[in-house]
């Protein structure tokens, strides 16, 4: 079996899970080069899955011309630089986590760069397409379950046990909007087929004066009006104290379809006298972990079929578009036209 070669920069929260999954549970791929500023990291992944190349340097991934393609799992500021330097080192298969840059201006630059680039394959990590009942409920609204869209609503909500680790990273993520929602938003899209034309929104800090500090907020709630006619409902927050919880709902002039109305850790019901209890996932890789590694497995397939990806240029271009406009919705309080003077 051809195996393809992957080089891999960024190995923390989850570029550790994503060197994981390529080393143990994608037959086809091999893990061959690693890079990361953190040395223990470094020492980590090496001394576990032995790839070949061990480096500090990311340029001397991109240079490899061993690999088949690169996974970028850094920091968000930094995948900008990262995908165009790639696309200039001749790399044409590329794997980038999510969100494609953090400003117009490098979205742009990105979607320039890789048109005019020699890219077979480039996927952005909007994992959630790639579970089994998101695959089924999008199959189901194909095939007219629901009749027409009316609402589509997604409740995103990260568990209060992160919330130090949030304060810390806030100024690097994007904050609240831009980190959270673009999953809510990029599944929205897909689902119901249509883009966003208007947005509204309100937010504050509600839990974590932490955060204030660093001008971003915990909570808020979206309104969005498709171009298709469906109004869009997102809701997200820093501090779920009962573990992690996504949930999707979409609703129609014939039926409705939901997912995860519940999050339960797994099956197992726990009664005495407190009452009939269940545990709760308590964060997003535990929830999502099967779609992580089906979309490394869509990236490697995509490679060696030279198909294109379900996550691509324009979907990783269109979130971030999005997730700007609704920062400024929420901070200004305002409705904001895409596509507008007002972007
Ligand atoms: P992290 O801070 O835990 O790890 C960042 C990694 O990038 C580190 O290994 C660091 O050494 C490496 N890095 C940063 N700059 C580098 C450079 N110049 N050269 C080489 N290596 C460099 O970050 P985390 O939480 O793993 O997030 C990484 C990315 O994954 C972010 O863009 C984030 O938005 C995304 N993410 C996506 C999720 C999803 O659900 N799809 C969930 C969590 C994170």
């Amino acid at each position: 079996m051809r195996k393809v070669k992957l080089g891999i920069i960024g190995l923390g929260r989850l570029g550790r899970k994503h060197a994981e999954n390529i080393h143990y549970k994608i037959p086809n791929a091999e893990l061959t080069a690693i890079c990361s500023m953190v040395q223990e990291e470094l020492d980590s992944v090496s001394n576990e899955m032995e790839p070949k190349y061990v480096t500090k340097d990311y340029k001397e991934i991109l240079e490899n011309k061993e690999l088949d393609g690169v996974v970028i799992a850094s920091n968000s500021y930094f995948h900008c630089k990262m995908i165009c330097d790639a696309v200039k080192s001749g790399v044409k298969n590329i794997y980038t986590e999510k969100p494609l840059g953090m400003t117009i201006d490098e979205i742009n630059l990105i979607r320039d760069t890789v048109n005019k680039g020699n890219v077979s394959v480039f996927q952005v990590g909007y994992n959630r397409r790639f579970d089994a009942s998101y695959q089924a409920m999008k199959k189901k609204i194909d095939e007219g379950f629901i009749g027409k869209p009316i609402l589509i609503k997604m409740i995103n909500r990260d568990p209060a046990s992160m919330a130090e680790y949030i304060i810390k990273f806030s100024p690097t993520s994007g904050g609240l909007v831009f980190d959270m929602l673009t999953h809510d938003y990029d599944s929205a899209r897909w689902l119901i087929d249509s883009d966003a034309e208007s947005i509204y929104g309100l937010g504050g800090v509600y839990a974590y004066e932490g955060l204030a500090k660093v001008n971003d907020i915990d909570n808020c709630g979206i309104l969005v009006g498709f171009k298709n006619g469906t109004m869009g409902w997102f809701e997200t927050t820093r501090n779920c104290t009962y573990g992690y919880h996504v949930e999707t709902e979409v609703f129609g002039t014939k039926g409705c379809i939901r997912v995860c109305t519940t999050p339960t850790k797994d099956r197992v019901i726990y009664l005495n006298d407190e009452g009939v209890n269940q545990k709760c996932v308590q964060w997003f890789y535990e929830y999502w972990e099967p779609t992580f590694v089906a979309e490394m497995q869509h990236f490697v397939d995509c490679i060696i079929q030279n198909k294109k990806p379900l996550v691509g240029l324009e979907d990783g271009y269109k979130a971030v578009e999005w997730a700007l406009a609704a920062k400024k919705a929420v901070d200004n309080r305002t409705v904001i036209y895409m596509n507008k003077d007002e972007k």
